[in-house]
């Protein structure tokens, strides 16, 4: 045990003790002194990151201790409702917690609503208005190049070239923003044509390998993509890996999806409990998955690449 740990401990220790007195002195004289003293050591706990479980068995360490202690002739029944609301009280902190943590996921889905509207303006925008107005220069171009030289008409064929390899590019990227595939064709070959884009731009070699038969319904289709571009997204940010591999099956009544690569992975506990941490990317890929069902399991040693694991439940 290290002295971080030991530190704890007696923190814990403090607490239990402190818990232990003020509860039986509410049992013994009820007031209000004692119920705020249950809401600060509540709010202490909680600080302290001790969960709900570890608070109910101090709870009832505690009244153990106390009745024991107590006068025979108190009665049991008044002591356990004053019990019974000293702990509530001590875990309203965790209540109120929890309703934090409730709206701030629904305050995330809406997020994510407002963003998937936003990301289908800019594909559109990108892909319409960008790709008009190159079209123009274009049809510009070909208005002059018969007044030029053929040197300067040669020059200008280069910069076409170059306009038709941004028009190309704005319309590559715009599909992959919100690809009109994943309506028209479905979850793999969308992930086919993401993947292809993302290997040309960054060398890294990614299989798909699917069992999926048909269709899912078009929140399922549309979380699962948004989660495995992001999941492609980190890697190419974080992992440098060469190779990934996504498997998708159909396991009972779940989709299962695996984004499997062999970067230099990271020590997940420590990442996601970081105080510091401001990366949205992995919040994100949870509140979607929440939101049709599903869930996210990480597993990923430091030196040993990484594997997301996503399960959403289908009917189909
Ligand atoms: N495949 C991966 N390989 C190595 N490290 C990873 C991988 N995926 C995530 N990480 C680590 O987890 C952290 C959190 O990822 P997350 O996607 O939440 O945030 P981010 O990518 O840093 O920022 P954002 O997604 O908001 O742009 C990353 O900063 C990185 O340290
Ligand atoms: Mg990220």
């Amino acid at each position: 045990m290290n002295a971080n740990q030991n530190i704890l401990k007696d923190e814990t220790r403090d607490l239990e003790r402190a818990y232990t007195r003020a509860l039986e002195d509410y049992l013994s004289e009820g007031g209000e002194d004692a119920l705020r003293s249950a809401y600060e050591i509540g709010r202490a706990t909680l600080a302290d990151g001790l969960g709900v479980l570890e608070i109910a068995a101090m709870h009832h360490a505690a009244l153990a201790q106390v009745l024991q202690r107590r006068d025979p002739s108190a009665s049991l029944r008044q002591d356990l409702g004053r019990a019974q609301e000293f702990f509530g009280e001590s875990l309203s902190p965790y209540e109120m917690a929890h309703r934090g943590f409730r709206d701030a996921i629904s305050a995330l889905h809406r997020v994510n609503e407002t963003l998937e509207q936003e990301i289908q303006r800019i594909a559109h925008a990108v892909h319409d208005e960008a790709g008009q107005l190159l079209t123009a220069a274009r049809l510009a171009m070909s208005g002059v190049a018969h007044d030029l030289s053929p040197s300067l008409r040669e020059r200008l064929q280069e910069v076409g070239t170059i306009l038709d390899q941004a028009e190309k590019q704005l319309r590559r990227l715009s599909h992959e923003l919100r690809p009109t595939i994943l309506d028209d064709l479905g979850l793999v070959p969308a992930l086919q044509f993401l993947t292809e884009g993302i290997s040309r731009r960054t060398e890294l070699s990614i299989r798909i390998r699917s069992s999926l038969e048909g269709r899912y319904a078009p929140n399922i289709e549309i979380a699962l993509y948004r989660v495995i571009q992001e999941a492609l997204t980190n890697v190419t940010k974080h992992a440098r890996a060469k190779n990934v591999e996504i498997q998708l099956t159909n396991v009972a009544k779940n989709l299962h999806c695996l984004v499997h690569d062999d970067g230099v992975g990271f020590d997940v506990p420590s990442v996601l409990s970081s105080k510091e941490r401001s990366g949205l990317g992995l919040v994100g890929i949870r509140e979607r998955l929440h939101a049709v069902g599903g869930t996210l399991q990480i597993d990923s040693m430091v030196g040993r690449g990484t594997e997301l694991l996503v399960k959403i439940p289908v009917e189909k």
